[in-house]
């Protein structure tokens, strides 16, 4: 394991925030929380979650169920379309949750993002998630000014990405890598004074925090 996920991890395990999807590895319920939390913050979310295992708790429930039905337990969370495509992939599933990456990513709504927060987190397989805070926390660690959102961007980051990875516990750096974005590596507060990775955070030395990651299209 090398030292930056090494570090994220011990961090991880101390402050991690305590979530119910967390203390699954069902990929049916981390695949629910994923769709919910893609537009939805956690602490909107929370309810919505509960209430739908409560009442579609595995793909065969949900498969069964009416449109109908299955909408209003998305009322008020808007983004309609995720129920939709949940509905549409749960009936496409032959009641078994897909196994392999490609299988996950070609499900309805399910895009690079979430079919690795679901290999990994349900699976432990080794796929890099990389969503806003793994754009922020390896941009500024690495020092790196290219745009996030350039194709250059992209593709570097994404390399980057499975590079860092701790791939002996994909699940874990995942979560970790995300919860210290969330909650120590901040967009506008980040707490570099107490943070564990400042002794090696290039942009904490050249005085870039502030102005990474860099998006040309503001
Ligand atoms: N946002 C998206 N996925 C999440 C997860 N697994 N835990 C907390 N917040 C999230």
């Amino acid at each position: 394991m090398n030292n930056f996920s090494k570090i994220l991890i011990d961090w991880y395990s101390e402050h991690k925030r305590e979530l119910p999807w967390r203390e699954s590895t069902d990929p049916y319920i981390i695949w629910i929380s994923e769709i919910i939390l893609q537009q939805t913050r956690v602490v909107q979310g929370y309810d919505y979650f509960m209430r739908f295992i409560n009442r579609f708790p595995d793909v065969k429930t949900l498969a069964e169920a009416e449109e109908d039905e299955v909408m209003k337990y998305w009322q008020g969370l808007g983004y309609y379309s995720r129920a939709r495509n949940l509905h549409t992939a749960a009936r496409s599933m032959n009641g078994a949750f897909p196994k392999t990456y490609p299988e996950v990513l070609a499900l309805k709504g399910v895009g690079e993002y979430t079919a690795a927060a679901i290999c990994s987190f349900a699976y432990d397989m080794p796929y890099a998630v990389v969503d806003g805070n793994v754009y922020r926390v390896l941009s500024r660690y690495l020092g790196i000014e290219t745009p996030i959102d350039s194709t250059e961007g992209k593709k570097l980051f994404s390399v980057l990405a499975g590079e860092m990875m701790d791939k002996s516990r994909p699940a874990v750096y995942n979560q970790a890598i995300m919860d210290f974005g969330a909650l120590q590596c901040t967009p506008q507060t980040p707490v570099c004074l107490f943070c564990p990775l400042a002794d090696s955070c290039i942009a904490l030395s050249k005085g870039l925090v502030m102005k990474l990651p860099v998006k040309q299209h503001k």
